[in-house]
This record gives structure tokens, C-alpha cells and sequence, in this order.
């Protein structure tokens, strides 16, 4: 997460969080979707789930006044989502940065997707993916979703952004996907 990101993550909170509602979110980061997801108008409740301790430690430091419709949890995102109920959450912001043994598991993906992203989501949620730099639809969300809303962002990234391979600058897509009727 770089700061050349950050107009990305508040825009991504915004198409999140546009009918408003409760949400849920995999990774905090710095916190920058995390805080716009809590501070949009219509938000109710804001929930950001965070495998790493000293990444909240280091969040709580820099923000000390936390929105009152925001929690964080320290867990792993994928064991938690399993404790949230059915048809419970109006939109999931999915943000993490995954070691490429998980990102190369489609089993992995499908069983996420199918078994819990798309469950814990009330019909009519969103599910705001991380954004691309490709004007791709995710295939693994496609199967699961009936809409998608893709916004394109001219981005320039730093010469030091590994996670980028090599393209610095371009169009960044950000994806917001529609459940509207339950698959
Ligand atoms: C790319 S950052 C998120 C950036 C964030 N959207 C922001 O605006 O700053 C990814 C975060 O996901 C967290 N993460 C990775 N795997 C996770 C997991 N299994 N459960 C919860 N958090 C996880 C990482 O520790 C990291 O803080």
C-alpha cells in the first residue's frame, strides 16, 4: 500500500458504500478504505478485519479518534467471515495481499467466493475487489456475481513499486461486483 493508492481506496469506499449499510472489510493496511468505508454518510456499522497485530498497532498510533461506527478485529479474515451470519452484510471491501501459494488456488478462491463472500452478503450486497491494472472481470469473481461495475483511474505508481511489475503508470480499474440474485 503506497500512497499514490490512496485516492483508489477512498474511491473504492465510495462505490462500496453508495445504498449504505453495514460492511466488512479484509485487511486494514493504513487504514485509508477503512476510515472512508466508516466516514461515508451511510454507513451504519464498519467492520476491518486484521490478521496482523502491529499493523493495528501502528494504524491506532496515527489515528487515535476512530470513527464510533468502526471496529477492528485482530483475526484471520478467512476464519472469521465464517462466525458472520447469512444475508447479514450490505458490502465487503476485499483488500489483502495474499502469498501466490493462496493466489494461485482456484479451489481456494471458488470455496471463498461461493461458501462465504457471496453467503455472509445480503442479496442486492456489493463486493468491492482490489483494483486492477488490467481492463479484465476478475474471472474468479464473474461466476458469482450478475453485475460488476468497473471505473476506470489514470494512476502513476513510484519507481519502487515492486507489486506493480513493472508498468508504473496507466489506468487502474477499480470493480465493484452485484448480488442480486443469490447464485
Ligand atoms: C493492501 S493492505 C490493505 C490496504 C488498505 N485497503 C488501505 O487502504 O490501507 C492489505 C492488508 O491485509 C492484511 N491481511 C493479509 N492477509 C490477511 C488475512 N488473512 N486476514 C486479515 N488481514 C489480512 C495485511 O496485513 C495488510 O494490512
Amino acid at each position: 500500500m503506497q500512497e499514490w493508492e490512496a485516492p483508489l481506496m477512498r474511491r473504492s469506499a465510495e462505490l462500496l458504500c453508495r445504498e449504505g449499510g453495514t460492511y466488512l472489510e479484509c485487511g486494514l493496511g493504513f487504514g485509508l478504505s477503512a476510515l472512508a468505508i466508516a466516514r461515508q454518510p451511510k454507513t451504519e456499522r464498519h467492520t476491518v478485519v486484521e490478521a496482523y497485530d502491529e499493523v493495528i498497532k501502528e494504524f491506532k498510533k496515527a489515528t487515535p479518534d476512530l470513527p464510533g461506527n468502526m471496529e477492528i478485529v485482530h483475526a484471520d479474515f478467512f476464519e472469521y467471515i465464517e462466525s458472520i451470519p447469512t444475508d447479514s452484510v450490505d458490502g465487503i471491501m476485499f483488500d489483502p495481499w495474499l502469498p501466490r501459494e493462496i493466489r494461485d488456488d482456484a479451489d481456494w478462491w471458488v470455496r471463498l467466493i461461493k461458501e462465504q463472500i457471496t453467503r455472509v452478503l445480503k442479496p442486492g450486497g456489493y463486493f468491492m475487489s482490489f483494483f486492477v491494472t488490467e481492463p479484465t472481470i476478475d474471472p474468479r469473481w464473474e461466476p458469482h456475481f450478475d453485475q460488476v461495475l468497473i471505473e476506470r483511474h489514470a494512476f502513476e505508481g513510484y519507481a519502487t513499486t515492486s507489486y506493480l511489475m513493472g508498468k508504473l503508470s496507466g489506468a487502474a480499474y477499480l470493480q465493484c461486483y452485484i448480488n442480486n440474485a443469490k447464485n
